[in-house]
Order: C-alpha cells, then structure tokens, then sequence
C-alpha cells in the first residue's frame, strides 16, 4: 500500500511538473496598454482574427527577407492616444520608446509572433531568435522608421508619457536654442535612448550614460567618436561588443552632425 501511494506521489509531482515546465516554455507577452495591465499567451495571440502572413522585405534583424505570422499594430493601439508613446521592452533591457503616430503611420507596423512549428533562425550562431515576439515593418522608408525601431525579444509593451516628459534632466537648456541641437535629441531619442541613458535619464542601461561621469564628446577626438558611432568595430573591438553601428542609410551625416551638437551641449549643463 505505502509504495503504491509513493509511486502515486512520484506521478504526480511528475504530471505537475510537466504541466508547469509546459507552462513556463510558452511565451507570454505583458500588455499595459489599457486600464488593466494583461498577460497575452502567444496562443491567444495567435489566435487573433487579425493575424496574417506578412512579408518583410528588408528585414533589420535578420538582414534578409523574412515572412511571418503577425498581428497589425492599428489591432492593439486601438485603444490608445495618439499623442502617447509606446514603450517595447526586451528581455535584454533594450528598451525602445516609439510615438504611436510613427507606429500607426506610413511604415506600417506589425507584431510578428514566432510560433512553435516555424521557428526563426537565431540571430547569432548558437544563440536565441528575435522571438518570441518582433516588431517589424512592411514599408519602414516611407514612415521614416530607424533600425533601432525594430525593438526584437519583445517581453513588454506599454503606454508610457513621452522620454522627456518622464525624463526632463535629458532636455538641452540653452537660451539661444538652436535647432541643430533640438533635432540631435530626436536622433538621441530615437538612435541611442533604447540603450543609453543620458545625464541620468532614460528607461534603459544597455549601455553607458553619455553625460555622466563625462560625455563622449570630452574624452574622445572627434574623429574617432565619429567614427565609433558609424562602426564601432573599427574603433576596438571584443567579443562581447553590443552597439550597432550606424550606416549614412541608418543615420545622415546631417543627423550625427545634429547628435554631436545635441551631446556638446549636454556636457555643458550636466547635473
Ligand atoms: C543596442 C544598444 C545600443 C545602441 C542602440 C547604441 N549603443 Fe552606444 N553602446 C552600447 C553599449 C553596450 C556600449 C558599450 C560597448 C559595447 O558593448 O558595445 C556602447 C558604447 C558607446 C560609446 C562608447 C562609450 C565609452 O565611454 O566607451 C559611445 C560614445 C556610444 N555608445 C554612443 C552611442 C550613440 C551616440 C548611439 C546612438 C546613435 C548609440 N551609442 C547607440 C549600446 C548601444
């Protein structure tokens, strides 16, 4: 009797377990884009009238042609403001913060979901996919989308207020404003926010503060800054190196100009 009851034990906490690591293995994608945060299991997900094949022809990730299951953005921002921001955070600390009118605008947005069947390629040899979830576009060139927009290993969405509006300290303070700098806020807003914070403001810490202790425009020659942004392989390089660089398509020489201004005046007004 009493084996017989500990082999009943064993089954159970067998069942249990395989139920739960069932459980733990399906992916899961927390939404607070409304008045109650949600908790979306990739099967609901996929299970959504809306969802499609979608072709992605200049694929950010992968750097190819891609086709995947996805959802159209317009389906979860249905409830949302148009003047707020959505924050993708991945499982790695990026974190990009996109204005929904650029997610509802001409790049033409879309959840793509990796499913069970049809797993995607890892990015590196040996290494995860941008599962489980991506946010890709159809037509990026025609919304003005980044590279850096393509947040992938997605783990959270959620409204959140404008970077500056939660983040003030991030905003340059100069009487004479010009709008080289305005514009190299958005660069830094867009390029390098998902990554690095600045002057001690920003939702991610991928990467170094660029205003504190000191700013990148202090400690380096120009050139070599220059440089490191557009490849920062040819600057030094290791193993574990994590910054993209950024190509003229990617970033206009115009544009690194407007982020070099943007990053002069930071190391001006740290605090
Ligand atoms: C995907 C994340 C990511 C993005 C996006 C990114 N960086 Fe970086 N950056 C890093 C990391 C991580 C490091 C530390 C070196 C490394 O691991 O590559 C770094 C290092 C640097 C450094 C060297 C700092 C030092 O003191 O060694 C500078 C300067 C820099 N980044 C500037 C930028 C700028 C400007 C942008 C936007 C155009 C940007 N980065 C975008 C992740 C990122």
């Amino acid at each position: 009797m009493q084996t017989v009851k500990r082999l009943y034990a064993l089954l159970l906490t067998v069942a249990m377990l395989a139920a739960f690591g069932a459980r733990a293995a399906e992916p899961a994608l927390e939404l607070n884009l409304g008045p109650v945060p949600q908790r979306l299991a990739r099967q609901d997900l996929l299970a959504n009238p809306a969802l499609r094949t979608v072709d992605v022809p200049a694929d950010v990730a992968y750097h190819r042609s891609m086709q995947y299951r996805a959802l159209p953005l317009t389906v979860l921002l249905r409830d949302v403001p148009p003047d707020a921001s959505v924050q993708f955070t991945a499982t790695d600390g990026f974190v990009a913060n996109i204005p929904v009118k650029t997610l509802l605008g001409a790049g033409q947005a879309w959840l793509a979901i990796e499913t069970q069947d049809a797993a995607w390629p890892p990015l590196k040899a040996g290494g995860p996919s941008a599962g489980p979830f991506y946010l890709v576009w159809l037509t990026p060139e025609k919304g003005a989308v980044s590279p850096e927009q393509w947040p992938y290993q997605i783990g959270k969405i959620s409204l959140a207020a404008a970077l500056a509006t939660r983040y003030p300290q991030i905003l340059p303070k100069t009487s004479a404003q010009t709008d080289a700098v305005q514009r190299g806020l958005h660069v830094y807003m867009v390029d390098c926010a998902s990554c690095h914070p600045i002057n001690g403001g920003g939702d991610a810490a991928v990467g170094p503060d660029l205003n504190k202790p000191h700013n990148p425009t202090e400690y380096f020659q120009e050139a070599f800054l220059r440089k490191l942004i557009r490849d920062p392989a040819a600057v030094r390089t290791w193993d574990k190196r994590i910054m993209p660089g950024f190509s003229t398509d990617a970033l206009s020489n115009a544009q690194l100009d407007d982020l070099l201004a943007y990053l002069r005046q930071m190391a001006r007004q740290r605090q």
